[in-house]
C-alpha cells in the first residue's frame, strides 16, 4: 500500500499544515497523449474532411476515438494496427512491451473497408451522421474474431453480451492515428460538465493536493456494498474519484442519467464533498471480467489516480468468472510497471448480527445474518415495483430509483 498518510484530509482544524502541491502518478507510458479538438492540426483536418471517404462509427468506437483523443488511453494514438493487436491478444502487452490487456480497435463492415486505403486518411461520423473525428489509415486488416473472443473473454459463448458485441461489429480492422474534431463524447443524458478529461482531473487533484487518488469504476447505481468500499478506501488515501463508465452497456443496464442522479444524491448527503469527485467515464463496458479490470486501472492511472478498487467479480456478467478472477490478474504483472494499485476487497454484505456492512473478514456472522447486495438484484427488485431497504441502498438513491422506474 503505498497511500500517504497525510493529504488534504489533513485540514487546518487538525492542526496539519495544508498541502501546497501534489506529484501525481505519471501517465500510462509516461505522457499524456492529446489529440484533441482544439489543435491547429484539427482545425486543418475539420477542413479538409469533407472529401475524405467517411466511415459511420458504431456508438462504443465514438466514445473509444473521444478517449483516445484525450490521452485516456495514453499511450495509445490512435486505433491498433496488426502487429499491436495481435501482441495484445497473444501477449498482453503493446510493442514497447507495455502490459495491455482489451484491443481499442476501429470495425468496420467489407463494404466500407473497400472504399479505404493504407496511407490515406479517412473521415469518422458518428450514428448521428455528424463528424467525429479523422483516422490517418496506416493499415487494414482482418480480425480473428475466435482468438480475440477467448483471449479477452476466456470464452467465445455468444451469450456473453461483450462478444455478442464483438459479433455485431465488421470484420475488419483499421488502424492508425487518430483526430478528435468533436468536442463532446457521446453520453445521453449526461451534463457534459461533468465529464472531466485526463488533464481536468489531474488539475483538479492538483488543486486539491491529493497524491493518492482511488478511482471507483462503477456500471450500477451506488449501493451499501459500493459505499463501504468506497469508505474503506478514503480512510487509507487522500481522495476519491468516483468514476462511472457512461458508454454503451447492456440493455438492462440502468441507463447513465438515472445512475448520475444516484451518485450525485448519495455524494451530497454521505460524503464530505472536500474527499470525493464525480466524474463520468465515456467508455463502453466490454464485461471482460479480469481483462477489462487491468483496462480500467490502466485507463484510471491516465485520470491520475493512484489506485482501483476491484470487488467481486469486477467488470464480469452471468458467472462466466470466478468472484475474484479480476483481482488475480494483477498478480500477473509487474506492480512498478503498471503503477495503479489494485485495492482488492471481498464480497461486501449487510451484517444483521453488528448492524453494519460487512465482509467475512470483519463479521463473525453466519450465512444466515449476511444480506448480500448487488446490482442485479437492486434491478430485480426496482422491476418488481419494490422499494430497495436501507440495507440496500441509502433512501435519496431509492427515492431517485424508485421514481426511474415508475416513469418506465
Ligand atoms: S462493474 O461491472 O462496474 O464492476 P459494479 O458497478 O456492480 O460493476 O461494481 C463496481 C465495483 O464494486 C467493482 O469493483 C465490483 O467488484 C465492486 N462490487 C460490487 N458489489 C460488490 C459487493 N457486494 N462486494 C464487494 N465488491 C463489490
Amino acid at each position: 500500500m503505498t497511500a500517504s498518510s497525510t493529504g488534504p484530509a489533513a485540514r487546518e482544524s487538525d492542526g496539519l499544515a495544508p498541502i501546497e502541491s501534489s506529484d501525481l502518478i505519471d501517465p500510462y507510458g509516461g505522457r499524456l497523449v492529446d489529440r484533441g479538438s482544439a489543435s491547429g492540426e484539427a482545425r486543418r483536418w475539420r477542413a479538409e474532411a469533407a472529401g475524405l471517404p467517411a466511415i459511420s462509427l458504431p456508438p462504443r468506437m465514438v466514445t473509444d476515438l473521444y478517449l483516445l483523443a484525450v490521452g485516456a488511453l495514453s499511450p495509445l494514438e490512435g486505433f491498433m494496427d496488426r502487429e499491436t493487436y495481435e501482441l495484445v491478444l497473444q501477449e498482453m502487452r503493446l510493442p514497447s512491451g507495455l502490459p495491455w490487456s482489451i484491443p481499442v480497435v476501429l470495425a468496420v463492415h467489407e463494404t466500407d473497408a473497400g472504399r479505404l486505403r493504407a496511407g490515406e486518411p479517412a473521415a469518422l461520423c458518428s450514428p448521428d451522421g455528424e463528424l467525429a473525428g479523422v483516422i490517418e489509415v496506416t493499415e487494414i486488416y482482418r480480425r480473428d474474431v475466435e482468438c480475440e473472443s477467448r483471449s479477452v473473454y476466456g470464452t467465445a459463448d455468444t451469450d456473453h453480451p461483450g462478444i455478442a458485441a464483438l459479433h455485431a461489429l465488421g470484420d475488419v480492422y483499421v488502424g492508425g492515428p487518430i483526430h478528435l474534431l468533436r468536442a463532446s463524447p457521446l453520453a445521453d443524458g449526461v451534463k457534459p460538465e461533468e465529464i472531466l478529461t485526463p488533464a481536468e482531473t489531474r488539475a483538479a487533484f492538483r488543486e486539491r493536493g491529493w497524491r493518492s487518488i482511488v478511482a471507483f469504476q462503477t456500471r450500477n447505481p451506488i449501493h451499501r456494498a459500493h459505499e463501504y468500499l468506497q469508505k474503506c478506501a478514503l480512510e487509507i488515501v487522500d481522495g476519491l474519484l468516483v468514476h462511472p463508465v457512461v458508454g454503451e452497456a447492456k440493455s438492462d443496464d440502468l441507463p447513465p442519467a438515472v445512475r448520475m442522479e444516484c451518485y450525485r444524491v448519495l455524494l451530497e448527503n454521505y460524503f464530505p464533498a472536500e474527499r470525493v469527485l464525480l466524474s463520468a467515464l465515456p467508455l463502453a463496458m466490454r464485461y471482460a471480467g479480469p481483462m477489462e479490470a487491468l483496462f480500467h486501472a490502466i485507463i484510471r492511472r491516465n485520470y491520475g489516480c493512484t489506485h482501483l478498487i476491484v470487488g467481486r467479480d469486477h467488470a464480469g456478467v452471468g458467472d462466466f468468472y470466478g468472484t475474484y478472477d479480476a483481482q488475480r490478474i494483477f498478480d500477473r504483472i509487474d506492480p512498478e510497471v503498471l503503477g495503479i494499485r489494485p485495492l482488492s476487497f471481498e464480497h461486501a454484505f449487510w451484517c444483521r448480527t453488528t448492524g453494519q456492512m460487512a465482509t467475512a473478514k470483519t463479521s463473525p456472522s453466519g450465512p444466515e445474518q449476511r444480506i448480500f447486495l448487488s446490482g442485479t438484484r437492486l434491478r430485480e427488485m426496482l422491476a418488481r415495483g419494490e422499494r430497495p431497504p436501507a440495507e440496500f441502498t441509502r433512501p435519496e438513491v431509492a427515492d431517485v430509483l424508485v421514481q426511474a422506474y415508475a416513469r418506465g
